[in-house]
């Protein structure tokens, strides 16, 4: 009975507790009508986005990538690659050659909560650190100059693929003194301060970009990119003719191009408020980008889990769950402290057995010290964990119905990355499923992971960036 919805009506609570339950739960809930509407606008915002008069005011900011072709496997250099934006901090090191599989090696530094939220300066500092003690560490040719591609997980308005500026911090960064600024100038800068390495950072993608890049350089049906880890975005290819905000000169050979969409801002004007619940304005109000990626609060990684907390100190209010347990008074309930409950409890949870409880027992024990839920309670806990996943994998899957449909190709392969999605049981069927049901049989699409998105994605894109640069030979 493990990925089954256990049963809360067979609690000893009385029917008016059972409806008040039941209740929150079906704020959750999205309809087939309510997505398809939330599709309506999804688009609009896009449309909006796109285009040169309504930009500065569209939420989706459809931001160019100047990435107009697909990898072509011919692709070859040796090539180092950041990637930066995610739960982890990596640096690479990628040897591509042509028709020989990628060598990839990588290390993970920490970036710590004070880095992420210190000065820009702190930032680029240490990412040019951990590049040199990668680089010395991996015995590379200190004497010959690199290229570098940054895999830059954030929103960045382009004028090419070394020309990148910071729209915004997203997720849990907020440096000073870096939206506004050029990242591969100033990351640069810092690199050559240091005056041990020889690197040159050629250019500049979104994770979203990689992950396509990545799937693609074996399928070239690939046609769109999602993430779903800590935050979630999606990109694809577009139309170079729709897309009326290009700043910069794009060879008129080159008919199409990578849009990141940057949907994770999505329902910032207040469209989407009526699929809102009190959790999602509570997320929100204490967040440290407040009013700001109010999709992204409702579909990623980074919030689920604080989601499923707060709907469960909702019903400890009201005395709808747990309620001998808070009398004793005798926990030191780390329940309530904000980000206490974790996404990943949300998998164990949820892949319980329905009969026992085992992992869901042990999880509440750690968290909040309570000994011996009751089989009732484990039961409404597993609920509001499969309720909340259940609603962000709709709305990505609304999410991808749009861009599948204005591609209209009759094939599309989903090139997918991210914790969430990767980690989650049940995650990629539901996704699936709703989005078979949202998208006509004309427009077939396959989901395939990605693997090393901001490994081997930068890297071909960098390879082709500084193909007929002599230094590079
Ligand atoms: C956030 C960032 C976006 C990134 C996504 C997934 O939404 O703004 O650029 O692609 O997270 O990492």
């Amino acid at each position: 009975d493990s990925y089954v919805e256990p049963d809360i009506g067979k609690s000893k609570r009385t029917k008016e507790q059972l409806e008040e339950i039941q209740k929150r739960l079906d704020e959750f809930k999205l309809s087939d009508e309510i997505l398809q509407q939330i599709m309506d606008i999804l688009e609009a915002e896009m449309e909006k986005g796109l285009n040169r008069g309504t930009h500065s005011e569209a939420d989706v900011k459809m931001l160019p990538t100047y990435v107009c072709q697909l990898p072509t496997g011919k692709e070859s250099n040796d090539i180092l690659a950041l990637d930066l934006g995610g739960s982890n901090f990596r640096v690479l090191f990628i040897r591509l050659r042509e028709n020989e599989e990628p060598v990839i090696v990588n290390k993970v530094f920490i970036v710590s909560e004070s880095i992420m939220k210190g000065t820009g300066e702190k930032l680029f500092s240490h990412i040019a650190n951990c590049l040199y003690l990668f680089m010395k560490n991996h015995n590379l040719d200190m004497t010959r100059t690199y290229p570098l591609g940054f895999t830059f997980s954030f929103p960045c308005r382009q004028l090419g693929l070394s020309n990148s500026i910071l729209l915004r911090w997203t997720k849990g960064f907020l440096c000073s003194d870096v939206v506004g600024e050029d990242i591969v100038a100033t990351l640069q800068k810092y690199i050559d301060a240091r005056g041990d390495i020889k690197v040159k950072v050629c250019v500049l993608i979104n994770d979203t970009v990689g992950t396509v890049m990545s799937t693609a350089y074996y399928d070239r049906k690939t046609a769109l990119g999602l993430i779903l880890g800590t935050g979630t975005n999606a990109c694809y290819i577009e139309n170079v003719d729709r897309i009326g905000i290009l700043e910069s000169y794009v060879d008129p050979d080159q008919k199409q191009m990578l849009v990141n969409t940057e949907w994770g801002a999505f329902g910032e004007n207040g469209s989407i408020d009526f699929i809102r619940s009190r959790y999602d304005e509570e997320i929100d109000k204490t967040s440290i980008n407040v009013g700001k990626q109010i999709f992204e609060k409702m579909v990623s990684g980074m919030y689920l889990g604080e989601l499923v907390r707060l709907m469960i100190l909702e019903l400890i209010d009201r005395e709808l769950i747990f309620v001998d347990e808070m009398k004793k008074n005798a926990y030191r309930h780390a329940l309530f402290t904000k980000g206490s409950f974790y996404t990943k409890y949300l998998n164990e949870i949820e892949t319980d057995s329905n009969s026992k409880f085992t992992r869901t027992k042990r999880i509440l024990k750690e968290l909040a010290g309570i000994e011996n839920p009751s089989h009732e309670d484990c039961a409404v806990v597993k609920c509001i964990c499969m309720a909340v996943t259940k609603r962000a994998a709709k709305l990505t899957a609304a999410g991808l119905a749009v861009i599948l449909k204005r591609m209209n190709r009759a094939e599309c392969t989903i090139a997918v990355d991210g914790s969430l999605f990767r980690y989650h049981p049940r995650m990629q069927a539901v996704v699936e499923k709703t989005l078979t049901n949202l998208v006509s049989s004309l427009n077939k699409f396959k989901i395939v992971l990605s693997t090393d998105g901001s490994g081997k994605g930068a890297a071909v894109v960098a390879a082709v960036a500084v193909e007929n640069d002599p230094i590079f030979k």
